[in-house]
């Protein structure tokens, strides 16, 4: 087997990133470095400390995490999204509290040093908001050339949005953000809502989780219950999809990429009704994927197999 790739995950810990968050640690593929938090889902702090409080059920205290942006590069945090994530954006769970507390250096501070650590080799894998990013391209523009790879969930190429008709809620918490992101020179995969709408968890599936002896799976299995309520109206069962689990599955080679062109993709950071839309360049796609010649955006619209029973086996260690 290869070596793991070491992984800097950037995330607003709610109830998808700590299913995320569980896999990364499981996976044999990935070695999680550090973690940044960002607001989101939930203040960038009270996401710190849900990544600790969920490492320390995992028994993980070595992962260093910092908090990164409180508030977006154009607008302050509005207050998370409790309806979709519970209060604490852990379904209203209540973790054990770790002994251990964020590290005294910021998240951009944190995924730069970690960049020249592991220079080369580094994967950036985003799961909330990408405000952390464009303030470390600030920072230090040339952490492109020290990064292997950046895996992103969010956005929407071809289908509705899920916070306006057209755009996705980590990209419309931090348009710009986004734009810089998708912009920079570095490989991105862009995991947007075609595909990770269509993976989703069943109920069977949770209540393995939450009947599980390991505290972790346990609890992720707990926080479930309320994202799943969340879901009912859209998939009329109780469900939910695999947004952020999706990019984790993809950044550790856990599923191939069955339809994902590179093509450019910027996104609408005016105040208009397009704010926050991907706006990918799909056209030509019909006969198949055509890569776009200079692009290095990759989106991935379709992957194979069922991500779910990927995800249970990781998570549990037990094969369907
Ligand atoms: C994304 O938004 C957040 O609510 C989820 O954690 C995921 O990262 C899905 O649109
Ligand atoms: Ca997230």
């Amino acid at each position: 087997m290869t070596d793991p790739i070491p992984v800097y995950l950037d995330c607003d810990t709610g109830v998808d990133d700590a299913v995320a968050l569980a896999y990364l640690l499981r996976s044999p593929h990935v070695d999680v470095v550090g973690i940044g938090t960002v607001s989101g889902n939930t203040s960038a702090a009270q996401a710190a400390r849900n990544t600790l409080d969920l490492l320390g059920l995992a028994g993980v205290d070595s992962i260093p995490v910092a908090i990164g942006a409180h508030h977006h590069s154009s607008h302050e945090y509005a207050g998370g999204a409790a309806h979709v994530h519970g209060d604490n954006g852990i379904g209203g769970v209540e973790l054990p509290r770790s002994a251990r507390e964020p590290e005294d250096v910021t998240a951009v501070e944190l995924l730069i040093d970690l960049s020249h650590r592991y220079e080369g080799r580094l994967h950036l894998v985003t799961i909330g908001p990408l405000t952390n990013i464009i303030e470390a391209l600030a920072a230090d523009p040339t952490l492109p050339t020290r990064i292997a790879g950046v895996a992103t969930m969010g956005g929407a190429a071809s289908v509705p949005g899920n916070i306006t008709p057209v755009a996705e809620a980590n990209i419309f918490n931090d348009p710009a953000a986004a734009d810089a992101l998708l912009t920079a020179e570095w490989d991105v995969t862009l995991v947007p809502l075609d595909a990770t709408m269509e993976h989703t968890l069943s109920e069977d599936d949770r209540v393995t989780l939450a009947e599980a002896s390991d505290p972790l799976l346990r609890a992720v299995g707990a926080m479930l219950d309320h994202y799943f309520e969340f879901y009912l109206p859209t998939y009329g069962v109780r469900t939910s999809a695999l947004h952020d689990p999706l990019a984790a599955v993809i950044a550790a080679g856990g599923t191939t990429i069955t339809r994902g062109p590179r093509v450019p993709v910027r996104v609408d950071t005016t105040h208009g009704p397009g704010r926050g839309q991907t706006i990918a360049d799909l056209r030509g796609q019909r006969l198949g994927d055509r890569d776009h010649p200079e692009a290095r955006t990759r989106v991935v619209l379709e992957v194979d197999g069922s991500i779910s029973a990927h995800l249970m086996e990781v998570l549990t260690g037990e094969r369907p």
